[in-house]
């Protein structure tokens, strides 16, 4: 992927940290989200009082993503950190990485982590989710 377009996605994912909804765990988290065709969607965590409804920040970009009609994606670029100050890399949990199974190639879907624009790593979804089960087991 080149290089100004991955920092664009940091950037973007930083930018969404202001808009995370997290009283209760104060750990914030933003995403930004690359179709197949070159458009972003952004995604921030947004927590619940009852805790489980609380949805993640690449699932919000996803579920954006996914209900204004798109179904192929490139790479997704996640930042957090505990009142969003960033000094680790926020991997994504586990049901994020199943939802990421079900639109994208696992050999080929590229996931970010940054802590900013000059530190970040990329993983293939299948280097997070070996083994993943996907639409295709159905088929
Ligand atoms: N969180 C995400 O947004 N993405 C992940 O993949 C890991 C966890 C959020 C959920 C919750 O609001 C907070 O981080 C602490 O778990």
């Amino acid at each position: 992927m080149d290089r100004e377009l991955i920092e664009k996605m940091i950037d973007l994912a930083i930018g969404q940290l202001q808009y995370s909804y997290t009283p209760y765990s104060h750990f914030k988290v933003g995403a930004a989200l690359l179709t197949k065709d070159g458009k972003l969607y952004t995604g921030c965590n947004i927590e619940n009082a009852a805790y489980t409804p609380t949805n993640c920040a690449e699932r919000t970009a996803f579920f954006k993503a996914v209900s204004e009609g798109e179904r192929e994606f490139r790479a997704i670029c996640i930042v957090g950190g505990k009142d969003g100050v960033l000094t680790e890399y926020a991997a994504p949990c586990g049901v994020c990485r199943q939802v990421m199974m079900e639109f994208c190639n696992p050999e080929t879907f590229q996931i970010i982590l940054a802590t900013g624009k000059e530190q970040y790593e990329i993983f293939t979804l299948k280097e997070l989710l070996p083994m993943g089960f996907g639409p295709d087991n159905l088929a």
